[in-house]
């Protein structure tokens, strides 16, 4: 029921500091230990490689999951699309496990990887946001986002779950094997962090809903860029613009822009610039500084401990690695506001369906 909400992408926005709270129910234990079955983290830890494979949005949650493996726990993670892994199939460590990220469950593209992963025997693990879904009957192991359904196509919630569920997966293989870097890290702390910071910015939606009415009422493209995890936001944040308001959005990478790309930027184009980290925050600034020298309409977010003067959507702190929890938020609004100020249906975005069961 989306109650008193005028669609369900709303509802289920504003449904996400919630979601992190019931993840760190469901994860950890009184004493603060992670609950994850054993045997899984046993199976993880016997591999060379990970694999993380997934399609659209969950893909884009797979990249900030990249990131947390090989930064915290230093074990090499490799992420695919689902549909490009089933006919052209990376070469394979000798101990890969493989990780499929997928809301419905259902998606066809990852189930015809995860079939052949079957055939050649390989270990893996399906993060979903449905039991007895066909992905998780099929996978070795099974972790679910706890989420609640997710009704809207464009997928908000699910995103946030299964980032914040990657980082305790995370938690629990570095503290089975021992690493500090994992140990220091205190997901429970760091995600109500994040819950809070979640909660912050869906109060303030009003700000987005008037960025949205100021700088996107009549555009037809836009760009988003960023470094590092920014720029697997900067993916996430674009295809969920275009979903739902078909403005032709491109997530790049802020140094790559200039290679070519730039050429499509006018007077009054849309760029939305992420910075959350320090280490890249002034090259960040100075590509969003030559775009705007071609005539561009900077929108600016950036966290609380980066933010210059100007910056028109400040991001509460949070631990860098998790930044894409609380950065994404803004982005969904902007793309739900563009989307209802053109009229559109935002939940039902035309030629869409909510799960792609078909090839
Ligand atoms: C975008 C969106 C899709 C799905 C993709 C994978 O908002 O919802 O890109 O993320 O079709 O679906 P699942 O996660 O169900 O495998």
């Amino acid at each position: 029921k989306k109650g008193a909400y005028p669609y369900y992408m709303l509802k289920e926005i504003d449904e996400q500091p919630g979601v992190m709270r019931t993840l760190i129910q469901e994860y950890f234990n009184e004493d603060g230990s992670v609950k994850i079955d054993q045997e899984l983290l046993d199976a993880l830890s016997k591999a060379d490689r990970l694999y993380i494979v997934a399609a659209g949005t969950s893909y884009h949650a797979g990249l900030v999951g990249k990131e947390l493996f090989e930064k915290l726990v230093h074990i090499p993670t490799e992420i695919h699309v689902a549909s490009e892994f089933a006919y052209n199939p990376p070469l394979l460590s000798e101990k890969p496990f493989f990780i499929f990220l997928t809301q419905s469950g259902e998606t066809a593209d990852s189930r015809q990887v995860l079939t052949q992963v079957n055939e050649w025997g390989y270990p893996s693990l399906t993060i979903t946001n449905v039991a007895n879904s066909t992905l998780s009957r099929e996978a070795t192991y099974t972790l679910l986002l706890h989420a609640g359904p997710e009704i809207a196509v464009a997928s908000t919630k699910a995103y946030t779950a299964q980032i914040a569920l990657e980082a305790i997966l995370v938690k629990a293989y570095g503290e089975a094997k021992d690493i500090k870097a994992a140990k220091d890290f205190d997901v429970a702390v760091e995600l109500t962090k994040v819950a809070n910071g979640m909660q912050e910015l869906v109060d303030e939606k009003g700000d987005i809903e008037k960025v949205a009415q100021d700088m996107f009422a009549t555009t037809r493209n836009a760009f988003y860029i960023g470094r590092g995890v920014d720029y697997a936001l900067a993916q996430e944040a674009a295809l969920k613009l275009k979903e739902v308001s078909y403005v032709q959005t491109e997530g790049f990478a802020s140094g790559e822009l200039k290679h070519g790309t730039i050429a499509l930027i006018e007077e009054g184009t849309p760029v939305v610039a992420i910075i959350t980290d320090p280490k890249t925050a002034a090259h960040t600034r100075s590509n969003a500084q030559e775009v705007i020298a071609r005539g561009a309409n900077v929108l600016f977010i950036s966290s609380r401990d980066v933010a210059a003067e100007g910056d028109q959507i400040i991001l509460p702190e949070v631990d860098p690695l998790l930044s894409p929890l609380v950065s994404v938020v803004p982005t969904q609004l902007l793309a739900y506001y563009v989307s209802l100020q053109r009229g559109y249906d935002v939940d039902k975005p035309r030629n869409l369906a909510k799960s792609v069961t078909v090839e």
